[in-house]
């Protein structure tokens, strides 16, 4: 086990991440975004001046099946949560799920990410484990591509602000995450605290995709006190 566990104050958590993150964007970096709520505050904390000038930005997934600016979806999310409140706002590409063909356009967006390479993949842990939309069952070779939804996490759209309940959507793959130079896993709150034990300390397999980033030579999980102190 390669990876770095840094136990932050719940109340110092976001402006800590926040800083960590801006030493990394830099002109040309190229950086995977997640969303959902646990990046939310490291977003605002950015101090928003330059820092992703020049910075490639690829969203880490995004649900199919909800109209276009669908508050729940996750373009809607990095929109209003990073880049409306940075200067310059950052380009964030995305995979086209409006496409006609979405496998088509899953292999377009996996073609992409390939071909320029992560620098720094920022993620969130899934209440069961996923990564992205890398649902238990996922392996560690499995590619970007489209993925049906667990049950859990489609019911949590509507939790963003969704106004349909997705089945589908379409991730980066762990394969392209795991190749990534830099993996952060950021986790918050008591209720993340027993699905991140069984990912730091439980078999690596697939029924918890978040366990192949323990494996990662360069991983890095940032977890406020609520989620990572015992007892
Ligand atoms: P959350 O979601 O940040 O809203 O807890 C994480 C995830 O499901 O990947």
């Amino acid at each position: 086990m390669t990876f770095d566990l840094e136990i932050l104050p719940d109340e110092e958590w976001a402006a800590l991440v926040a800083n960590r993150l801006e030493a990394k964007l830099g002109p040309g970096a190229r950086i995977c975004l997640a969303t959902g709520t646990t990046p939310v505050p490291v977003y605002h904390a950015l101090s928003g001046s330059g820092a992703f000038a020049e910075v490639v930005t690829f969203l880490l997934d995004e649900y199919g099946g909800l109209p276009p600016g669908d508050p729940g979806r996750c373009t809607s999310m990095i929109t209003r949560d990073l880049v409306e409140r940075v200067e310059p706002p950052p380009t964030v590409m995305s995979p086209e799920v409006d496409h006609d063909d979405p496998g088509e356009a899953a292999a377009a967006y996996r073609e992409l990410i390939g071909d320029c390479g992560l620098d720094l993949a920022v993620l969130g842990l899934g209440a069961n484990g996923h990564i992205g939309m890398n649902e238990p069952g996922s392996t560690a070779e499995s590619v970007t591509r489209v993925a049906h939804l667990d049950e859990s996490t489609s019911r949590s759209a509507a939790g963003y602000g969704a106004t349909a309940t997705p089945t589908w959507g379409i991730t980066v793959g762990m394969s392209e995450l795991l190749a990534a130079s830099e993996v952060w896993l950021l986790v918050t709150g008591e209720h993340k605290r027993d699905i991140l034990n069984r990912t730091l300390h439980g078999a690596v397999d697939s029924d918890v995709p978040a366990t192949f980033l323990t494996e990662h030579p360069n991983c890095v999980f940032f977890v406020d006190e609520s989620a990572g102190l015992t007892g």
